[in-house]
């Protein structure tokens, strides 16, 4: 039994659907979706039910002021016949602060686990088990209410789509250094995983492609000299064999993989040091051969090694190494996330098979 209602179009949405031979990331949607929303001062009853368009008033608060808070996470099933999903705790309690930062009310953690374990149990037998594969899970909260009031929605709905997808990049990535604009700041909203970073975000991400490069690495806001993260991405850099990964600034989004690698690390004997990492450095520590190696992490692409930094003047900075400790670190989460190694920090679940009951 569950306490959400299941659409009857859910089983034959299911029936038609079939997994491609070409995932990508993102290009395949599941055929199913969950909704719950909120008025009144309450949450209503959540619904299973195929995907397809939502209705939105046009003047809503998401649209008009980036009343927008969403989540990402991977549900796996590469070692076992019934689905995993990893550090969910951590992705339920960060959508929470995110929604605190932006003043909206909490998603409360049985709809949370409710909209989580409904998509992905239903797409249990849709889930690719080849290494690196998952299901990617998007939850969403957004303020529904229109008004050009500057102040909060009353109404909200909260949402979980997902996408079968392999891992999100393939090859190294191609770095930007974006001298210019700035993705976030101390005090502002870089903390929350809010979408109107990522709207500050897409001129760099723009010219960024259009210069051969795959994806902006952002300094910070008041100085532009210190390194925060990638669009997506948290950064680690390795000096004279030391891990060495911005520090929570009040600005970097924490990732949840950046904290698992500095966990993992720590346990593999690896000196991780969280610090305050000023760009100009890091290029001269990657020209002596100080710094050998420099890779990026997130749920989408998990470790992904990076083969070059470009800056704005036109050079290339080249490390010496790609994915040597990149490739230590990613078989490593990737083994516990896909259930082939022991996991001795408890980070992963089973998916509720309360869909199934
Ligand atoms: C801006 C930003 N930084 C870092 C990350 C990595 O976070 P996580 O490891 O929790 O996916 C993400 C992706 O979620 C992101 O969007």
């Amino acid at each position: 039994m569950t306490n959400y209602t299941i659409s009857p179009d859910v089983a034959s949405a299911l029936k038609s659907f079939s997994l491609p031979e070409k995932l990508g990331f993102g290009l395949v949607l599941a055929p199913v979706m969950y909704s719950v929303e909120y008025a009144d001062g309450q949450w209503g009853k959540g619904a299973l039910t195929p995907y397809g368009p939502i209705e939105i008033a046009p003047g809503a608060r998401a649209l008009h002021y980036g009343e927008f808070v969403f989540e990402g996470m991977k549900a796996y099933r590469a070692g076992v016949a019934w689905p995993n999903l990893f550090r969910a705790q951590d992705n339920f309690e960060r959508l929470a602060r995110s929604a605190e930062r932006l003043a909206m009310p909490p998603v409360p953690e049985n709809l949370f686990f409710e909209g989580i374990d409904a998509v992905a149990g239903a797409m249990a037998d849709f889930i690719p088990t080849g290494d690196g594969k998952s299901l990617y899970l998007r939850p969403f909260l957004y303020g529904s209410e229109p008004g050009y009031l500057l102040r909060n929605s009353n109404t909200f709905r909260f949402m979980v789509i997902a996408n079968p997808v392999e891992a999100y990049a393939s090859g190294p990535l191609k770095v930007a250094i974006e001298r210019k604009d700035v993705r976030a700041a101390v005090g502002g909203v870089g903390v929350a995983k809010a979408s109107a970073n990522y709207a500050a975000s897409l001129r760099a991400s723009n010219s960024t492609l259009a210069r051969g490069y795959t994806i902006a690495l952002w300094l910070d806001g008041a100085e532009h000299r210190y390194i925060q993260e990638l669009s997506g991405m948290n950064v680690f850099a390795v000096i004279n064999g030391e891990l060495h990964t911005p520090q929570l600034d009040g600005a970097i989004l924490p990732g949840i993989t950046r904290d698992s690698l500095v966990t993992l690390a720590r346990h593999r004997g690896y000196t991780v040091v969280e610090r305050p990492m000023l760009i100009d450095e890091l290029l001269q520590q990657i020209q002596s051969g100080t710094c050998t190696e420099v890779f990026a992490c997130g749920t989408a692409a998990i470790v992904a090694p990076i083969g070059v930094l470009g800056d704005a003047d036109g050079r290339d900075h080249i490390p010496a190494a790609v994915d040597v400790v990149a490739q230590e670190l990613r078989q490593a989460l990737l083994a516990i996330q896909e259930r082939r190694a022991p996991d001795p920090f408890n980070w992963t679940r089973d998916v509720s098979r309360s869909s199934r009951d």
